[in-house]
């Protein structure tokens, strides 16, 4: 979860109800949850960025106190099969408390690598599939503002370079015209996770 808004958030609501249809086909399934908004991920700062690139032997504490919170989030990514991003549109593209989630999971050699000059990274996570779920006040699936879609091209390309596959992407888009109940009544029934 990374919508602000604990209650009424467009979001959240769809991304349970994703969550409930995977229970659904595996009701043995564990479930990790991430709330960024309350649970905040900290900025990338110097210590983060240095503590990535140094070799553990010679890390410093303050490295490693630095590098609790990104293993622990790769960790968990590493052990989850299914992966359920909610990622609202605020501003045109994704929350900040997401995005500084997305800056600790990124770890050259760990979360994807780097093949060669000009080329794009090749990621290191393997047999995980993701489902996007975003919530806008516009239409972005089509017309004139899909080009200003940052918030699911940008998470899907993040996921994809990990090695992430993403299966499908579920939006409660449209708040603005249809009113947000009526938006997510749509959303809801729409819901398709695909062959398993
Ligand atoms: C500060 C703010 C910025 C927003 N920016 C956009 C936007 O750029 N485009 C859009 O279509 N809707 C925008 N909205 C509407 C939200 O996308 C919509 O309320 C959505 O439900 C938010 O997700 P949530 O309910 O899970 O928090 C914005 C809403 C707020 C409060």
């Amino acid at each position: 979860m990374s919508s602000p808004k604990t209650k009424n958030s467009a979001s959240r609501k769809l991304g349970q109800a994703v969550i409930e249809k995977i229970k659904e086909i595996y009701p043995d399934s564990q479930i990790t949850e991430y709330d960024l908004a309350t649970n905040k991920t900290a900025h990338l700062n110097e210590d983060h960025i240095e503590a990535f690139f140094t070799p553990a032997e010679i890390q410093t504490e303050a490295h490693r106190q630095s590098l609790i919170q990104s293993d622990r989030a790769i960790q968990d990514l590493v052990n989850a099969d299914i992966i359920v991003i909610e990622a609202p549109m605020y501003n045109w593209s994704i929350p900040s408390t997401l995005k500084a989630y997305f800056d600790q999971i990124a770890r050259a050699k760990i979360t994807f690598q780097y093949v060669g000059e000009g080329l794009l990274p090749k990621g290191l996570l393997k047999d995980k599939k993701a489902y996007i779920v975003t919530s806008s006040g516009g239409i972005y699936s089509e017309g004139e503002l899909k080009p200003y879609d940052f918030a699911t091209n940008y998470v899907r390309f993040f996921l994809t370079l990990l090695g992430i596959e993403v299966v499908n992407v579920f939006r409660v888009e449209g708040q603005a015209i249809y009113g947000s109940e009526n938006a997510l009544v749509k959303a809801i029934e729409n819901i398709d996770i695909g062959d398993h």
